[in-house]
């Protein structure tokens, strides 16, 4: 269910195991998607710290890719190197959170 205060949204997280969680996270801190997602113990490395260069934070979106802006040049060389990448896979690093991605949907294949 989407939050009804401003500075938050909900987005919703499929995990390796099918469950999904709803996750709200703020739109006003220009966090993230990699960030709010390490944040509240997802296992999402982000070894690079979030400068498109490990990968580890790859996710799928599965519904609301349309409000994201388009991969950049470095994100698409990373992507490119991910075996099991897809149109749907991003760098969660390179997603900036913002209001009109309240309710989209992401998957998290990672265990590591
Ligand atoms: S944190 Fe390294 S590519 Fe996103």
């Amino acid at each position: 269910m989407a939050s009804t205060h401003s500075d938050l949204i909900t987005i919703y997280i499929i995990k390796s195991d099918g469950s999904q969680a709803p996750l709200d996270v703020p739109v006003n801190m220009n966090l993230s998607l990699m960030e709010v997602l390490r944040s509240d113990g997802y296992p999402i490395p982000g070894t690079c710290g979030g400068i498109a260069l490990c990968a580890t934070c790859a996710v799928d979106i599965l519904s609301g890719n349309e409000k994201l802006s388009p991969a950049g040049d470095q994100e698409l060389d990373m992507l490119d190197l991910l075996p099991q990448s897809t149109e749907a896979t991003r760098l969660g690093c390179q997603i900036k959170l913002r209001p009109e991605m309240d309710g989209m949907v992401i998957r998290i294949d990672s265990e590591s």
